[in-house]
């Protein structure tokens, strides 16, 4: 007979078998002795339950005899081998051996501010440790863990799987946009994204299926995580019984401790664990690098030839130009290898970015190409990567590290409501996490390709926050259908511009998801139950409207997943063609249907796909991404429809397309490819844009700055269009005058006189343009 374990606020202890109190060696000794005689026949659901564990009163001796016990106590298999080596390996992680003072922590109170540098065991351990405290699966509780990137949720969730012996997807599993990997009832510890949670406190504001909530890389202070902490904030005083643990890898623990305080003497505890990092020897060029990627590839090269067996990091922005270099690195180092057989070893390049395939992620780890002969020179392996690798991945084996000084950044200028992924200069706090990963196994070098002048007195201190340069669009939607009303009160960390919350809600206006008193509409809430930008679900939404639901359904998946278009800088021209054969006419999203379709007719086969140079991978995200909404489509009753007519889809299509990209329209001027934004800005189309003719009006889904601003994905429209969907978006009348405006009035002219007095809007447009 086993007793259920108890918790500290139910005080029905059951005595039956070991007493929860008795002294832990004898309970445990007897118990494994007494278990070894049931093996078989055991219906024991887990070991723990007979070490005298009370739940949130773990000891450090407890759980060490549970790790080391041969059963596994939450599958009640036997542990594995690999269990084992894992397990010795884990013993040295900083994380671990601190154990005890955790549990002492953890133990007392209810919100913990925890640092330690990365690496040193943060993500992979603490959950586990908080697990075997908790005990979420004898209470039908999970223990969560939020992560700032997708590659990282999916990497660590698998980890710790391995670590705890069990199968991913069953009691450790993984959440993230469009790929939920939990299993209900089953799954204790979860990983997730900042922003999974964040959607998920929107329907369940209590949170009520977790225990314990970890929040990972504060430090990185994403729009997710900072929401996130202030819904956390205030939950913890209406649910005493969740625990929280802030974590971050670098030293602002402070603000944290202050911002979850109850009182100003009341700091929440610091738990510091102290990192274990060796010297990195850092190096500056001695004048500014003109092209950082040409400067990579010879550092990289450079490396390889002249140092030591160990490792390279690479720090890039984005994945072409991530792809891009791994390709070129490889051809110069093939071609090294064959003039100096002797001397050159292999290198392996391995990429690293957010949208990367899982079976690929997992490369990161593999050890370095073994030596081409037995007494050749050594393999090294190089990994170029984003900012991923700067704090939520850790990769053993690194001891060089490459840091060109860029990252891809948002920037948000709310006035014009243009929101655009920038490569900037990183922050000299970011430099410095960079520095740290050459260090984690033995002394580094760290190259960084700026001058040092450069670094003293051009790199700002730390990152902004995303908050302060982020479009708070969807943000916005979603506290408001949180219940959240009152947005300027909220408790931010840091607060955003006012100017940033009124732009928020003027957009949600605009699309009809508040009303003009700010209180969410019909429409708004269902646009909240999409994973998806506002625009996109509104978009979605009224598209039955037009008939043509399952075709925007498509566009909509199409334009949710990474880029479908391979463009291997050695192919190019190949890549061209073959995009060109798939090319119809009106513009890209029209493309992006009739790719998908002809996918879907090809039965995803993986030769077409290579044939016309498409990323299978992105393909078939799509058909899941597409399958999902889908779901999320017939809960909310909203129609699939199908144009009947094939001359009617592309107006069908653009008419919906209008309905939520309203604010993203440019205006054709003068020459070749040119436009102009509604902010007067110029703009160019982006070379992949395949539209044939250049229409006067456009709508587009993204717009980058590179050397100069580009619109990408853009569709031809009919100004009409435009006025007739976004009445209030386009009352002129408010309008500063610009060329741009006055071709809208002489549009909405044009429908006041063919619609008489319906068009009240033109009307007064009319009597401004008079003035
Ligand atoms: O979160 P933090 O940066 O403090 O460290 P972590 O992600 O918990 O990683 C601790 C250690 O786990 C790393 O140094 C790796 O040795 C190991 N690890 C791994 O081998 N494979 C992974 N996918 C993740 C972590
Ligand atoms: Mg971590």
């Amino acid at each position: 007979p086993h007793h259920d374990l108890v918790d500290r606020d139910q005080d029905t202890l059951d005595g039956a078998s070991a007493s929860p109190r008795e002294p832990l060696f004898t309970a445990v000794l007897r118990e494994v002795a007494a278990e070894r005689e049931r093996a078989a026949s055991s219906t024991l659901d887990g070991a723990l339950r007979n070490f005298g564990y009370l739940a949130r009163e773990a000891t450090t001796e407890q759980v060490h005899l549970a790790l080391e016990h041969d059963i596994n106590p939450f599958t009640n298999q036997p542990h594995t081998a690999q269990y084992k080596k894992i397990l010795e390996a884990r013993k040295s992680l900083p994380v671990f051996t601190h154990m005890a003072e955790f549990y002492k922590i953890f133990n007392k109170h209810q919100i913990i501010i925890m640092v330690g540098e990365t690496g040193s065991g943060k993500t992979t351990q603490i959950p586990q440790f908080v697990a075997y405290s908790d005990l979420p699966h004898t209470k039908n509780k999970i223990v969560a863990c939020t992560q700032t990137r997708r590659v990282a949720t999916t990497a660590v969730a698998e980890r710790v799987a391995d670590e705890m012996d069990v199968q991913l997807g069953q009691q450790v599993g993984y959440s993230i946009r469009f790929e939920d990997m939990t299993e209900a009832g089953t799954t204790f510890l979860k990983y997730m994204t900042d922003g999974i949670l964040l959607r998920e406190a929107m329907h369940d504001p209590d949170l009520s299926r977790y225990s314990t909530i970890i929040v990972d890389d504060a430090h990185e202070r994403t729009l997710a995580t900072d929401i996130l902490m202030g819904i956390l904030k205030t939950l913890a005083r209406r649910r005493p019984d969740l625990k929280l643990i802030i974590m971050s890898a670098t030293l602002d623990a402070l603000k944290f401790q202050k911002y979850f305080a109850v009182s100003a003497d009341a700091l929440p505890p610091l738990f510091k664990v102290p990192g274990r990092t060796h010297p990195v020897e850092v190096f500056y060029t001695q004048a500014p690098v003109s092209d950082y990627v040409k400067a990579v590839i010879r550092f990289v090269l450079q490396i390889h030839c002249t140092e030591k067996p160990g490792d390279i990091l690479v720090f890039l922005t984005g994945e072409e130009e991530i792809e891009d270099v791994c390709h070129r690195i490889k051809v110069d180092v093939d071609n090294l290898i064959k003039s100096y057989p002797e001397t050159v070893g292999p290198l392996e390049c391995i990429p690293l970015y957010s949208w990367l395939p899982p079976q690929q992620q997992q490369r990161i780890f593999d050890p370095p190409p073994k030596a081409g002969s037995p007494h050749g020179p050594p393999g090294r392996k190089v990994v170029v990567s984003t900012n991923i690798a700067e704090s939520s991945l850790t990769i053993d084996g690194i001891v060089y590290v490459v840091d060109p000084g860029f990252s891809k950044q948002k920037v948000y200028n709310p006035s014009t409501r243009v929101e655009s992924l920038l490569v900037s200069p990183i922050s000299k706090e970011s430099a410095q996490q960079r520095t740290g990963r050459a260090g984690r196994t033995r002394p580094g070098k760290c190259y960084r390709l700026y001058t040092q002048k450069n670094f003293v007195s051009e790199f700002k201190e730390q990152t902004e926050p995303e908050i302060l340069r982020s479009n708070l669009v969807s943000t916005v939607l979603m506290l408001v259908k949180a219940g959240i009303k009152d947005l300027v009160k909220f408790d931010y960390l840091d607060e955003p511009a006012p100017e940033s919350l009124l732009r928020a809600l003027e957009v949600l206006n605009y699309l009809g998801a508040v009303d003009d008193d700010g209180n969410l509409t019909a429409l708004g809430s269902m646009m909240a139950e999409f994973p998806l930008d506002p625009q996109l679900s509104k978009m979605l939404i009224v598209s039955p409207e037009f008939k043509c639901s399952n075709e925007i359904l498509t566009i909509t998946a199409m334009l949710s997943v990474p880029n479908v278009w391979l463009r291997p800088s050695n192919k190019r021209e190949e890549a061209d063609a073959a995009k060109a054969m798939l090319t119809v006419p009106g513009g890209d999203h029209l493309i992006l249907l009739n790719v998908y379709n002809e996918y879907i007719q090809n039965q995803h086969d993986k030769d077409w796909t290579r044939i016309y140079y498409l990323s299978a991978p992105a393909l078939l995200q799509a058909v899941n991404v597409r399958e999902q909404l889908e779901r999320t489509m017939m809960q909310f009753e909203v129609d699939l429809v199908t144009v009947q007519d094939q001359s009617d889809m592309s107006s069908a299509i653009k008419q919906a397309l209008c309905c939520g990209f309203f604010m993203q329209v440019a205006h054709k001027v003068g020459g070749k490819r040119n436009y102009m934004n509604l902010n007067n800005q110029p703009v160019v189309l982006h070379p992949s844009c395949r539209l044939d003719t250049q229409p006067e009006w456009v709508i587009f889904n993204e717009f980058l700055v590179t050397n100069r601003p580009y619109i990408r994905t853009v569709t031809g429209v009919r100004p009409e269009w435009l006025l007739e969907n976004a009445r209030s978006h386009f009352d002129l009348k408010d309008w500063p005058e610009s060329e741009m405006k006055r071709a809208l009035v002489r549009v909405s002219n044009r429908m006041a006189g063919r619609f008489g007095a319906r068009w009240d809007n033109a009307a007064r447009v009319g009597e401004i343009d008079e003035e």
